[in-house]
């Protein structure tokens, strides 16, 4: 009870002045005069929450975002009362809490300001629909730089821009548009060295600006819901980023087919016209793994109907298809055709899933088969139906995949483009409007999708994919970025968006090659493909409304150019798959900005086009026409050009040749790249023998290669091969050691072993301390050997 004496004391209050402070054990409640509390919650060493509420109340603590795998613990925990905050010192951070204006100041162990309040939090009663837009202002710091917030077609760094959060369909997009179709409220902060990371976990329509509107403030607000953020301390960018995607999630291991070439428009039908496609991939042994249908399968785009004229027997179809090794993938729009003698309509209307009005009406909107009402998936009882309507398509027809377009949700002929903000959700048990249910639709969606998939493909693995998502969407599915345009400048976008979206934990992303809208000519295309076999999800897909767009449609020498660099791709499958691996395992995002890969060079700062694909490979797309080459910096370090084998001291910016044919391209030196054989598919070939390119180092490098069953879930039971080579070069010696882990064989015995760049000729080869002949492991007189898939350690000397 507050007694009289109380009451004067506090009278003499600043509004926000701390008046009460609790803990609990991992978490600390601080109260202000005014009725805030700030609930501090330590979630690990370089990780903690914040979050406020006004009144005195916090609302019931709910997330979709949050994985039920994220890591909790930390190794310390101090709290101390001083004049004039409370700090909070933990094995990584300080965190100071100012009694007097509840405003935060985040610090390394030294003391150096990580992140800072300004005006801190505040708000503003929201008349209309009650609640609060919820606001955080910050200092930016000297010459800070942004990356992150998913799949803004902007410059990499966000310093200067201001971007909101609320999935949208955009179709044909241009550079600096906002919002689009992803809603991932995370940024990375870097400045004096360090990194740290801002993850707004509120599902309103969300705005950051980064020193857009002032100089020296960055701020984040919300239309609704908390203030409820979580801070991640770097110093490393990559420790961030997977801090982030730790608390958020990562998918399960794809199939690896999922990481072959995948062909799509829309539409190929009827039957015959997809399996054209698919024999003259054959024909022109152009490897693909994927052939797609988008809604013309369907019957007046009911969704799990077939049209019966366009695909008379779709189950035949399917296997034939996959005889040949395409694995088909159908398309799944949230829309549900108003139609009494629809069973899905009916259905959902006989159990009450589809979306109300505020007064109690259905939700209603266009899409395309006409008026539809749309399913509440915030609802776990409508996923769980929705996840079963799958049975009969994946379970009976056989189809391998699923892709949820228009999931925002997508309303045609209306100026907001989605469903009208009254409408309500359930929310898994918390009542809301689509104001707060609206960012997470998709989301939901496709997570009801992926449950049906994995349900019925078992034991097989799922291959799903989304257009809409919020942060943590990820653990479900790919995703693409949307109606893109065949034009250059969409094709820098696409560059961006995919570095952008891995930086934001989401890393299973693809453009549609070529440009959706729109037709591209054969050179913009060659180009876009030379990018996107380096993407990790690579489709290519384009509206069908401006002529064709197969790898065959630009002539002869696209289609070489094409096969060549899709081949490129099969080849490099297990290091791809690795580096799948690393993204699961670890939070390594598959593609890295320079700025992640080297943060202490100032250069890598503004870079947008090179990147690293994976750890070891740098990729720099050729983004303009009639280019014969292009000007691009390579990080420091020394790298060999793919192409030339020429070794290129890194830490400056070149120009690097690069004819139609070919794309700037390197590798780090010390890597050891798998390779597996061309395959018009994956499972085409049983491999038997896994090609290692290794490039010399003077110096020590480690890679890593990760295989399994490339399907099934077994490699959970520790049926995986990890290998994990440590490459030690020196002048007249190369060393080469092996450590494995997993119970997996896999169906080769042997390696080839390719060298490059010794700078020695090779004299004699030891195998795990027994010299051979040189002859018994095929060496072919210059840099290749053959030896044991077993070996532990080889000595490689020079004359
Ligand atoms: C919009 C999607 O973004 C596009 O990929 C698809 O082809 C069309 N919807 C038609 O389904």
């Amino acid at each position: 009870m507050i007694t009289n004496t109380e009451i004067e004391r506090r009278g003499n209050l600043l509004p926000n002045h701390i008046v009460d402070f609790k803990q609990d054990n991992d978490k600390l409640y601080f109260t202000t005069q005014n009725g805030v509390i700030l609930e501090l919650t330590v979630l690990r060493d370089s990780a903690i929450r914040f979050r406020y509420a006004t009144e005195h109340a916090f609302e019931p603590d709910f997330s979709y975002a949050i994985s039920d795998d994220a890591s909790k613990g930390y190794n310390e925990l101090e709290v101390t009362d001083e004049i004039p905050e409370y700090v909070v010192t933990t094995s990584k951070i300080k965190v100071y809490i100012n009694k007097t204006n509840l405003k935060i100041q985040i610090t390394d162990l030294d003391d150096m300001v990580i992140n800072q309040d300004e005006a801190g939090f505040h708000w503003e009663e929201n008349y209309d629909y009650g609640g609060n837009i919820v606001k955080m202002t910050k200092v930016t710091q000297s010459a800070e730089s942004f990356y992150g917030m998913g799949d803004k077609a902007s410059h990499t760094n966000l310093k200067g821009k201001r971007v909101n959060n609320w999935a949208t369909d955009s179709y044909a997009y241009g550079k600096d548009q906002e919002p689009l179709y992803k809603s991932i409220p995370f940024y990375v902060g870097l400045h004096n060295e360090a990194a740290y990371g801002i993850f707004f976990d509120n599902s309103f329509s969300t705005y950051f600006d980064f020193a857009h509107e002032r100089r020296n403030v960055t701020s984040f607000w919300a239309d609704g819901g908390e203030m409820n953020y979580y801070f991640f301390y770097g110093p490393k960018i990559s420790q961030v980023v997977e801090a982030y995607t730790d608390l958020t999630g990562v998918p399960e291991l794809p199939p690896l087919w999922a990481l072959g070439f995948h062909q799509s428009k829309w539409s190929y039908y009827p039957e015959k016209k997809v399996k054209k496609i698919a024999s003259t991939f054959r024909d022109l042994k152009i490897p693909c793994d994927a052939i797609y249908l988008d809604i013309d399968y369907m019957e007046g785009f009911r969704c799990f109907t077939w049209n019966n004229r366009r695909f008379p027997n779709p189950k035949k179809m399917i296997d034939e298809l996959y005889e040949d090794g395409f694995k088909t993938v159908t398309m799944i729009d949230p829309g549900i055709k108003i139609d009494r003698d629809y069973w899905v309509y009916k259905q959902a209307m006989d159990n009450g899933y589809f979306c109300r009005r505020a007064d109690g009406p259905h939700f209603k909107g266009k899409v395309w088969p006409g008026e539809c009402k749309f399913p509440d998936f915030t609802n776990p009882e409508v996923r769980e139906w929705w996840a079963g309507l799958y049975k009969e398509m994946i379970a009976e027809m056989g189809v391998h995949g699923v892709w949820n377009d228009m999931n925002e949700p997508a309303v045609m002929e209306v100026p907001t483009k989605t469903a009208n903000l009254d409408v309500r959700h359930d929310y898994d048990g918390h009542p809301c409007s689509h104001r707060k249910a609206h960012n997470v639709y998709g989301m939901q969606m496709v997570r009801a999708t992926f449950d049906g998939i994995k349900k019925f493909t078992f034991p097989k693995r799922p291959f799903v994919l989304t257009r809409a998502g919020y942060s943590g969407t990820q653990r479900y599915c790919a995703t693409w970025t949307g109606d893109n345009v065949a034009t250059w400048e969409h094709l820098w976008i696409a560059n961006v968006q995919m570095q952008r979206m891995c930086m934001s934990g989401y890393s299973f992303v693809g453009s549609d090659i070529g440009g959706f809208a729109e037709q591209p000519n054969g050179e913009l295309f060659a180009r876009w493909i030379q990018m996107g076999v380096f993407h990790p999800f690579c489709r290519v897909h384009s509206s069908g409304d401006h002529g064709d767009q197969e790898p065959w449609s630009f002539g002869d020498e696209v289609t070489d150019i094409t096969r060549k660099f899709i081949e490129l791709r099969y080849q490099l499958l297990p290091y791809l798959y690795t580096m799948f691996y690393k993204y699961v395992k670890e939070g390594i995002p598959m593609l890295q900005s320079l700025v992640y890969y080297d943060q202490e060079d100032t250069q890598t700062h503004f870079r947008t086009d090179e990147f690293l694909f994976g750890e070891q490979i740098l990729v720099c797309p050729v983004q303009e026409a009639n280019a014969k080459g292009r000007r691009m910096y390579l990080p420091k370090g020394k790298w060999y050009n793919y192409w030339t084998e020429e070794v290129v001291e890194g830490g400056v910016e070149k120009w690097v040749s690069a004819d139609i044919d070919k794309i700037p391209l390197f590798i780090k030196e010390g890597a050891v790249i798998p390779k597996y054989p061309v395959q018009q598919y994956v499972g085409e070939k049983e491999i038997t023998e896994l090609r290692l390119d290794i490039y010399y180092k003077e110096g020590v490098e480690t890679s890593t290669v990760y295989e399994d069953q490339q399907e099934g879930y077994d490699y959970k039971k520790g049926r995986f091969s990890l290998r994990k080579f440590r490459q030690r070069g020196k002048t007249n010696e190369l060393i080469m050691q092996q450590f494995k882990d997993g119970s997996y064989v896999t169906t080769y015995e042997t390696f080839k072993l390719h060298f490059h760049g010794l700078p020695f000729k090779i004299d004699s080869i030891e195998v795990d301390n027994e010299m051979v002949d040189l002859k018994s492991i095929n060496f072919d007189g210059n840099n290749s050997i053959e030896v044991s898939k077993d070996f532990t350690e080889l000595h490689i000397f020079g004359k």
